[in-house]
């Protein structure tokens, strides 16, 4: 399978809470992420999935640990080696942070437009292919505000990949979307992932959903992570944690595939 694009070795972090009392979130925390593969961080509200992500992009510093990106320690990193490391990134995160006042043609064209010398010309090409990439054609002069839920997560991600990153971070990037839309999402997600072959992280309290599009699921319990290479994998588990994780989060997508058989 090669090597982790990404590795968390032993990472801890706390924080102190107003009351001034210690919240170990992290406490000795291992994974590798592989590259080219779709990648779930799951997890109960409150287990560090959203501070696993800040760390990776170094907006946090673990209190100790490593956090290797192709092999390199980026808690070791001065502001120039980790902004060097953040442009083999792109995200999509709970809030799709679109510009309102902008068209989705210029929404997307933005990163060529700020980070690439293209011309004008060549900026067409490339936004309006990813624009057909998503299904989103005709739409181009429209605003944020005119869009859907679903649409808006679309261009979200079409902006995220202008420049190409290695590695998509998504924070429950289907977060106000009805459960149909989340998946189809999710589903679209997947398919765009297959065909550029970056490396995916989705951060996600929707396990069921998108355990069949997941190469692999990390669960975050209890400050610890474990790493599961398929969803039998989770479902034959023996650790009460994990069984309890099972019942709760995946019960019911086994129960309704029993139903479409
Ligand atoms: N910057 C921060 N300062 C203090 N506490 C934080 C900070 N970031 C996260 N936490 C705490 O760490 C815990 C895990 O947070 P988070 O990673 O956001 O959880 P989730 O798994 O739901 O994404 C929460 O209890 C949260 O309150
Ligand atoms: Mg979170």
């Amino acid at each position: 399978m090669g090597e982790p694009i990404i590795k968390f070795i032993d990472v801890h972090k706390s924080f102190e809470t107003p009351t001034g009392e210690t919240q170990r979130v992290l406490k000795g925390v291992n994974f590798g992420i592989m590259p080219g593969m779709t990648t779930v961080i799951g997890g109960g509200s409150g287990q560090g999935k959203s501070v696993a992500i800040k760390l990776v992009l170094g907006l946090m510093q673990p209190d100790s640990g490593q956090i290797l990106v192709n092999g390199e320690d980026i808690t070791k990193m001065d502001r120039k080696e980790l902004n060097e490391v953040r442009k083999n990134f792109g995200v999509l995160f709970q809030s799709v942070a679109l510009f309102d006042s902008l068209t989705v043609f210029e929404n997307v064209a933005l990163p060529l437009r700020e980070k690439t010398k293209q011309n004008k010309k060549e900026i067409h090409e490339k936004v309006t292919s990813s624009l057909t990439q998503f299904d989103l054609q005709g739409h181009e002069e429209k605003f944020p505000a005119q869009l859907s839920g679903g649409m808006q997560k679309r261009v979200g991600l079409a902006r995220a990949l202008q420049l190409q990153p290695e590695i998509m971070l998504f924070d429950e990037p289907t977060t106000g979307l009805d459960p149909t839309r989340s998946l189809e999402i999710y589903r679209l997600f997947h398919k765009i992932q297959r065909e550029l072959g970056y490396t995916s992280i989705i951060v996600s309290h929707d396990i069921p959903k998108i355990f069949n599009l997941a190469d692999r699921i990390v669960v975050m319990h209890d400050g610890k992570a474990k790493v599961f290479n398929s969803s039998e994998e989770i479902q034959w588990s023996n650790d009460p944690v994990i069984q309890d994780f099972v019942q709760v989060t995946m019960g019911h997508i086994y129960q309704s595939r029993q139903e479409n058989e």
